[in-house]
C-alpha cells in the first residue's frame, strides 16, 4: 500500500499531462467535427446532385473504415505530400475528419426526423423553402440534434485514445510511459480507465441537465 502511495506521488504528472492532451484533442475534434459535419450535412441535403454524391461518399467511407487507419492515412499521407505536420495536429485533423462524418448523419437525421407535414404546412402558408427550413424545421430539428451531439462529444473523448498510436502523449500513451517506468503492467491502465470514466460520466451528467432544461422550456 505504501508502495502505491509512492506510485501516485511519482507518476501523477504523467496523468495530468495526458488528461490535458485528451481533453484538448476531444474539444478540437468535436468543434471541427461539428463545423465540417454541418457542411457535409448541408451538402447531403442540398438539391445539387454532385454535392449530395460527394457528401455521401465521404460519410460512407469514413464511417466504413476504422479510425485507426484514418489516423495513419492522415499522418503518413500528409508526410508524403510534403506537409510536416506535428503528430498532435495530424491527430486533431484525423479525429475531426472522422467525427464530421458522424455529425453529418446526426444533423441529417435530426432534420429528416421532423414531421413532413411541418414543411407542407409552412409552404402552404406561403413561406419559401429556405424560410420554412429556418423558422419551422430547424428549431424543431435542433432538439434532436443537440443531445446527439453531446453523445458524440463523449464518443470523441474515448476515441481520442486511438491517437496514441502516432505517439501523441494523451492518456493511453502516458499510461504506456508509466507502465515502462514503473514495471507495473496493470495499475497504470486501471487508473487511466478511471480518469476516462470521470471525464465521460461528468460530461454526460452535465449534458443530461442541459437536456432537461431544454425540454422544460418547451
Ligand atoms: N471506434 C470506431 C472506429 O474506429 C468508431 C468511431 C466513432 N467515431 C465517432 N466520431 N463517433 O471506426
Amino acid at each position: 500500500f505504501e508502495d502505491d502511495q509512492g506510485f501516485f506521488a511519482k507518476y501523477y504528472p504523467y496523468y495530468l499531462s495526458g488528461t490535458g492532451y485528451t481533453i484538448l484533442l476531444a474539444i478540437i475534434g468535436v468543434v471541427f467535427g461539428i463545423i465540417l459535419g454541418t457542411l457535409f450535412a448541408l451538402m447531403k441535403l442540398s438539391s445539387i446532385k454532385i454535392f449530395k454524391v460527394l457528401a455521401s461518399i465521404y460519410i460512407e467511407y469514413v464511417r466504413g473504415t476504422p479510425l485507426l487507419v484514418q489516423i495513419f492515412i492522415v499522418y503518413f499521407g500528409t508526410g508524403i505530400l510534403g506537409l510536416d505536420l506535428s503528430r498532435f495536429v495530424a491527430g486533431c485533423i484525423a479525429l475531426s475528419l472522422n467525427s464530421a462524418a458522424y455529425v453529418a448523419e446526426i444533423i441529417r437525421a435530426g432534420i429528416n426526423g421532423v414531421n413532413k407535414g411541418q414543411m407542407e404546412a409552412a409552404r402552404s402558408l406561403g413561406m419559401k423553402h429556405t424560410e420554412a427550413m429556418r423558422y419551422i424545421i430547424f428549431p424543431q430539428a435542433i432538439k434532436n440534434i443537440l443531445p446527439a451531439l453531446g453523445n458524440e462529444f463523449v464518443t470523441v473523448i474515448k476515441e481520442s485514445s486511438v491517437i496514441s498510436v502516432i505517439g501523441v502523449s494523451e492518456l493511453i500513451f502516458q499510461a504506456g510511459n508509466v507502465q515502462g517506468a514503473s514495471f507495473k503492467p496493470f495499475l497504470p491502465y486501471l487508473i487511466v480507465s478511471l480518469i476516462y470514466f470521470v471525464l465521460t460520466f461528468t460530461l454526460s451528467r452535465v449534458l443530461g441537465v442541459a437536456e432537461r432544461r431544454m425540454k422544460a422550456s418547451d
